[in-house]
């Protein structure tokens, strides 16, 4: 392995910190590395395995002004770039207004999600609440070979270049991106028309709004989606000709915002209310569904099947899980974030458009979340998910499951002891033909070893094990949403002899 170290990000957290999720698998980096042929511990790097792995993390460099919470920290994005039988790795800041400013500080400035924002020590600020950093660390997706970083509240779209994981800049879209209410983490990709499909929300009326951006990065279409009041939708799906959005029974109490609170709260008396909408529709030709109360973080896909949307996603059984005084204090005030908690599992939603109904069905007992697929299948009838399982009282990754949607039946492997995964992306096998001809790609946390590999596994064949294991340089913080880009779908790879060089962009 050849490694330089490109960067360094001076920390203020403190040397004794005892926060979970600040230490441990969560223990946040400050270098940048840039590496290449990565060294192999296990098996080959498949040479029909070409494009790059991108990662999104937590990853904080200064402490919260009070009470930190996991969703709050900086944005690193890590890629690990796959060859002609080689494989590299790189890891970078997100380069945000926020981190830039902090920088200059010395200290944070804003408030975060466990924090009131009037303690926040600038009256400016991002976030459907307001006067919280735009962290741009909750997602990455590439759109038009860019990828593009988010945030769960809102912000702006980081652009960074998928090879090398540096920042560009913000999307602009030629002057036309929403800046007064920003882009919510989950915009989608649709890699078949070019298109990016988004959504924002808000504390003011109407509360959310849709938009499409096309191949050319242009804002095509922007409407209003009225809700009944603020709402925290976090992820959409898309099919072939809708989007499709929620309004899920599980916000912020509207009265003590008035009060500078923000509180979310679960009220099961009320339906969980998804959205269909054609994929350039206008605020009337919005359908709304009527589905059992739950909390939906992620959806899988959708698709159309005759008069029906297919709709897959992870159903929570207890999406305001109460404090039954089991475990530390840690996993006590973090209970909102553990998989075994929320009891996430596969579920799926048919909504007839014709009369209007929703019929819904359980798709597996397993808890689940943070599903993945082929993206080729994306918005098609498709038939394999991946998803993770998690360690039980926290928010940690220790296994992987994949979801044959068509038999019912599962395929499961567990990390380890003290092995921590991310969300797997699925990358099809170039060439490939059928659903589950690539493989699963993650990183992970290994507090054995003090060390972080990437795993690459056959995806037809899970619980034979990783084909291949690559180290990294070192321990990375554990961290969850991921993407897969394809060579051929980033400018100047195939002709690059160098392919992490940046060109075209
Ligand atoms: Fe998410």
């Amino acid at each position: 392995m050849d490694v330089e170290i490109v960067g360094r990000v001076l920390s203020t957290l403190p040397a004794d910190d005892d926060h979970p999720y600040r230490t441990g698998p969560w223990r946040p980096q400050t270098t940048e590395f840039k590496a290449d042929d990565l060294t192999v511990v296990q098996g080959e790097v498949p040479t029909d395995l070409d494009g790059v792995y991108l990662r999104n993390t937590e990853n904080p460099v200064h402490p919260a002004l009070r009470n930190y919470h996991p969703f709050d920290g900086d944005g690193m994005v890590h890629v690990v770039g796959f060859r002609d039988g080689k494989a590299f790795y790189r890891n970078r800041f997100v380069r945000t207004d926020g981190l830039l400013a902090e920088a200059e500080a010395g200290g944070p400035l804003w408030a975060g999600l466990a924090e009131r924002p009037a303690i926040a020590k600038r009256d400016d600020g991002w976030g459907a609440r307001g006067r919280m950093k735009d962290a741009s660390s909750t997602d990455v997706v590439v759109h038009n070979g860019t990828a593009l970083t988010t945030f769960y509240q809102c912000g702006d779209l980081y652009r960074l270049d998928p090879r090398t994981a540096e920042t560009l800049g913000k999307a602009t879209w030629g002057g036309d991106f929403p800046f007064d209410w920003g882009v919510s983490a989950h915009p989608k990709a649709d890699d078949r028309t070019g298109e990016l499909l988004f959504f924002n929300y808000g504390t003011q009326a109407p509360y959310m709004h849709y938009g499409v951006v096309d191949a050319d990065d242009e804002l095509v279409h922007y409407v209003d989606v009225e809700l009944p009041g603020p709402r925290l939708p976090h992820d959409m799906a898309y099919t072939e000709n809708y989007a499709i959005l929620n309004d899920c029974p599980l916000f912020w109490d509207p009265e003590l915002i008035g009060q500078g609170h923000y509180a979310a709260r679960f009220h099961p008396e009320l339906p969980t209310r998804i959205a269909v909408i054609p994929r350039r529709g206008g605020p009337g030709s919005i359908r709304w569904f009527e589905a059992e109360s739950t909390y939906v973080l992620h959806w899988v896909n959708a698709y159309e099947e005759g008069e029906e949307i297919v709709l897959d996603g992870f159903f929570q059984g207890d999406p305001e899980p109460a404090d039954n005084g089991m475990g530390n204090k840690w996993e006590r005030a973090f209970r909102f974030l553990a998989l075994d908690r929320m009891q996430s599992r596969l579920h799926r939603w048919r909504l007839n458009l014709r009369t209007g109904l929703v019929r819904e069905e359980q798709l597996s007992d397993t808890v689940t979340e943070f599903g993945m697929m082929n993206g080729a299948y994306a918005g098609r009838d498709y038939r394999y998910a991946y998803a993770a399982t998690g360690k039980p009282a926290w928010f940690l990754f220790d296994g992987l499951v994949r979801h044959d949607l068509r038999t019912g039946t599962e395929e499961r492997i567990s990390f380890g002891e003290g092995v921590y995964g991310s969300e797997t992306a699925m990358a099809p096998r170039v060439g490939s033909t059928a659903e589950d001809d690539g493989y699963l790609v993650t990183l992970t946390t290994d507090m054995n070893t003090d060390a972080s590999y990437c795993l690459v596994f056959d995806a037809s064949r899970l619980s034979d094990g990783p084909v291949c294991t690559l180290q990294l340089p070192e321990r990375i913080s554990s961290g969850t949403h991921s993407t897969w880009a394809a060579g051929d779908s980033l400018p100047g790879w195939a002709t690059s002899d160098d392919p992490a060089t940046a060109v075209g962009l």
